[in-house]
C-alpha cells in the first residue's frame, strides 16, 4: 500500500555494464533490472542552476531514476523519515515506490536526469503539496 511505504522501500538498483574500449552500454529491460513493466520514459535536461524539481509524491506510479549524464541529489520523504541519495553515474538508479516525497536538487550543469515510470502521464496520480500529503499518510 503506498500509504503505508516508507522511504526504506527505496532503493539504489546497479545496472550491468558491458565494458568496450570505445565506451560503455548498459541495458535496462523489463522486470530484469527494473522491477515493473516500463509505460513511459521521460528525461529533464537543459535545468538552469540552482533549480529544484520534484516536490510532489505520487499514488500510484513507481519509478526508477537515473542520472544518464551528470549528477543531481534525491531527498525522499515518507512523512517520518527522510533519505538523501546522490546520483552521479548511468549504470545506477534509485527505485522509488508510489508514496514516498521526493525533491531533486543540486544539477551539475548539463545534467540529464532520466525517468522510467510503470505508468502513463496523469496528473490525478499526482500529490502537491506537502500538507495534503501528511494527510494522506496518515490515513
Ligand atoms: P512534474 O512531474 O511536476 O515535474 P518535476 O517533478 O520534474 O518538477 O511535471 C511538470 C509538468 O510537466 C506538469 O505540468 C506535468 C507535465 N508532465 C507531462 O505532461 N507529462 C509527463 O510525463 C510529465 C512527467 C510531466
Amino acid at each position: 500500500m503506498a500509504i503505508e511505504n516508507s522511504v526504506f522501500d527505496c532503493q539504489i538498483i546497479h545496472f550491468p555494464v558491458i565494458h568496450n574500449r570505445a565506451g560503455n552500454i548498459t541495458p535496462v529491460q523489463n522486470n530484469i533490472e527494473i522491477p515493473f513493466d516500463i509505460k513511459r520514459v521521460y528525461y529533464l535536461y537543459d535545468v538552469p542552476g540552482g533549480a529544484d524539481r520534484g516536490g510532489h509524491a505520487h499514488k500510484d506510479l513507481e519509478q526508477l531514476i537515473i542520472a544518464a549524464s551528470g549528477s543531481f541529489d534525491i531527498t525522499l520523504d515518507d512523512g517520518t523519515s527522510k533519505r538523501t541519495f546522490s546520483l552521479n553515474r548511468p549504470n545506477m538508479g534509485l527505485y522509488l515506490c508510489p508514496g514516498i516525497w521526493r525533491d531533486i536538487s543540486n544539477f551539475s550543469s548539463g545534467a540529464i536526469c532520466l525517468v522510467l515510470a510503470s505508468e502513463y502521464y496523469t496528473e490525478q496520480d499526482y500529490i502537491r503539496e506537502y500538507e495534503d500529503f501528511k494527510t494522506y499518510k496518515l490515513k
